[in-house]
């Protein structure tokens, strides 16, 4: 049972969702906000206690592509939580491949950088009490019907992941949308290595489907936007089936993974084979580098040379 949660990227999306649908339990006593922006943030405060009826959200400003912003953040969260749902992130858009001060590129700083630095300093101040929720995504398996082709590092080095976090593996020629699977796949690794680590706490990753109603195309190439909101969401994906759902259903699968004992930790939770939506099953059992434990320690240790 988690009375108290702090979600990042909480003001819109699935966050706002995830918080939306997690206040309307009755176990839960607190819901913590982190969000980089303050207007947007009591905005969204504002939404939720009116749609669920309930004050019960707190809001810690932090940005988590920038680690002193975590640190100063976490200075400020006085009693220990229950669960932590590392949801702030995405494809970033124009800015993915910028360097940050930390040395990752601004795509994994996003996804990654802050998120690691939240859950190495609440362990290590005993604010952490039971689960953490990574979000992760279809992209790293991949979808053959789209031609999105599974993370394919050939060696899964602690030099490769470090590579894909400054972003040298990929070249001259940086495609955040191709970047992005190869970050995900990074932080679940990361969340994989946690959970042998910290056999105590529930570290469990999921990936929301391809999930509607949130801003994730606005960071889109603008072609690739135009059609993924004109063609593939309202015609092709219903029609083909299983592969795209509602912002309900993708915050619902946030919501079951840190509430519901059925999803165990150290497993990556995402859509069957080839499917963006519909039951959610666990990755390893098809993308068999999952269960590499060297591969997982490999990601934890990656991230760590760019966390000072
Ligand atoms: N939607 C999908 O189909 C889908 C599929 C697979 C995985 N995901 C993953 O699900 C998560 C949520 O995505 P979404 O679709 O809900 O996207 P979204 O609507 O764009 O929401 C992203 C949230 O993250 C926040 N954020 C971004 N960068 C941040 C930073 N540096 N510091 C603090 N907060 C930051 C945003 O804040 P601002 O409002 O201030 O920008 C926003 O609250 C992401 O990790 C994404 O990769 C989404």
């Amino acid at each position: 049972m988690n009375k108290s949660i702090l979600i990042t990227g909480a003001n819109t999306g699935l966050g706002k969702e995830t918080a939306r649908q997690l206040a309307l339990k009755n176990e839960t006593k607190k819901i913590i906000l982190f969000c980089r922006n303050q207007a947007k943030a009591g905005a969204a405060k504002k939404d939720l206690e009116e749609q669920t009826g309930k004050k019960i959200f707190d809001i810690i400003i932090g940005d988590v592509a920038d680690a002193q912003s975590v640190r100063k953040a976490v200075e400020k969260i006085k009693e220990p939580i229950d669960a932590v749902i590392l949801n702030a992130g995405g494809m970033v858009g124009k800015t993915a491949g910028e360097i940050t001060s930390s040395g990752m590129n601004n795509l994994a700083a996003t996804n990654i950088l802050g998120h690691v630095i939240l859950v190495d300093e609440l362990i290590k101040h005993g604010k952490l009490k039971k689960a953490v929720l990574s979000v992760s995504a279809e992209a790293v398996p991949g979808v053959k019907m789209l031609g999105m082709k599974p993370v394919a590092m050939k060696t899964s080095s602690e030099d490769e992941f470090a590579a894909v976090i400054d972003g040298s593996y990929f070249g001259k020629n940086f495609d955040p949308v191709q970047a992005y699977g190869y970050v995900k796949y990074a932080v679940t690794m990361w969340t994989l290595a946690m959970a042998r680590k910290y056999p105590e706490l529930k570290f469990v990753v999921m990936s929301p489907g391809n999930t509607g109603g949130t801003n994730a195309p606005d960071n889109l190439p603008p072609a690739m936007k135009f059609m993924l909101k004109n063609l593939m969401m309202p015609v092709v994906f219903p029609l083909i089936g299983g592969m795209v759902h509602k912002l309900e259903v993708g915050a619902k699968r946030f919501v079951d993974g840190i509430s519901d004992d059925r999803y165990k930790s150290g497993v990556f939770y995402a859509s069957k084979e080839g499917k963006l939506s519909g039951d959610v099953v666990d990755q390893s059992t098809f993308y068999t580098d999952l269960k590499n434990t060297t591969f997982q320690d490999n990601a934890d240790k990656a991230i760590h040379r760019f966390i000072k």
